[in-house]
């Protein structure tokens, strides 16, 4: 398979850059981190295509897409999971603003100049990174999960979209983590995966083609329970 990663420098993104590129695939990894996608490259320098970009410089996005299209020939599965959190206590503007460029802009146009690039060759699997933060707000850090609320609800309608075409094969997935033992959790114990067992979840779910995976699996009790909260729960959170 030939894949793209926006966002594969640290965490989940580089672990499922490194379990796929074991699995004989080839991976294009973006990211800002120069050093981090030279260090990455020299592990299989024939697998890996790296990219250094900006999510928020969208403009990039569709060379992106044709720089690997190119060099790889085709491209069959995009993993949109570039992100920032960052605990906003003041609700400071400039964190929420941080965020909405990353994780809505940025996010959107690579989810939409990929969804565009599979109708055109007919075929291929967009995934992106959401959260189970996706399904509540949270009065720590109310742009995160705000943007992943937009995302999963972004990716649920490429899904409806996608199903409705009935000239392409293209095939939707919303991965919804909980707590990843990466930089982004910032100290959070609760059910806290380490990134190779979320990556191998993940890939099993991408492999599955599940509409939305939760990661690890047991999150979608929790999913289950925050879809039902009451207000007086809620507000202890
Ligand atoms: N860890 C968790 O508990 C958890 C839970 C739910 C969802 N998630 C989601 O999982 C995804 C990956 O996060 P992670 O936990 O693996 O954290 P991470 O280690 O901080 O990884 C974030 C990745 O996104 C990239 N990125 C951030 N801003 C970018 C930008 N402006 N342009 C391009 N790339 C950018 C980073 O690369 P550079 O810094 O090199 O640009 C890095 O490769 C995020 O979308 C996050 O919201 C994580």
């Amino acid at each position: 398979m030939n894949i793209l990663i926006f966002g594969a420098t640290s965490g989940i993104g580089r672990a499922l850059a490194h379990q796929y590129v074991n699995r004989e695939n080839n991976v294009a990894i973006t990211g800002r981190r120069q050093e981090l996608l030279d260090k990455i490259k020299a592990k299989n320098p024939k697998k890996y295509l790296s990219i250094k970009h900006d999510i928020r410089e969208v403009d990039f996005i569709p060379q992106i897409i044709q720089q690997v299209h190119k060099t790889f020939g085709n491209i069959d599965l995009i993993i949109v999971n570039a992100g920032i959190g960052k605990y906003n206590l003041d609700l400071d503007w400039h964190i929420c603003e941080s965020v909405i460029n990353t994780n809505i802009i940025g996010v959107t146009r690579a989810m939409t100049e990929s969804y565009n690039y599979f109708i055109q060759q007919q075929k291929g699997h967009l995934v992106n990174v959401s959260s189970v933060a996706s399904l509540m707000g949270n009065g720590t850090n109310p742009s995160y999960n705000a943007s992943k609320a937009f995302q999963a609800n972004f990716m649920e309608g490429l899904w409806i979209k996608a199903k409705k075409s009935k000239k392409t094969n293209i095939n939707i997935t919303d991965i919804r983590p909980g707590f990843v033992d990466t930089k982004l959790a910032q100290g959070e114990t609760f059910w806290l995966a380490d990134v190779d067992t979320a990556a191998k979840q993940i890939i099993r779910a991408i492999r599955k083609k599940k509409k939305i995976a939760y990661i690890t699996k047991r999150w979608c009790l929790i999913a289950w329970l925050l879809k039902r909260m009451p207000n007086f729960l809620l507000k202890k959170m």
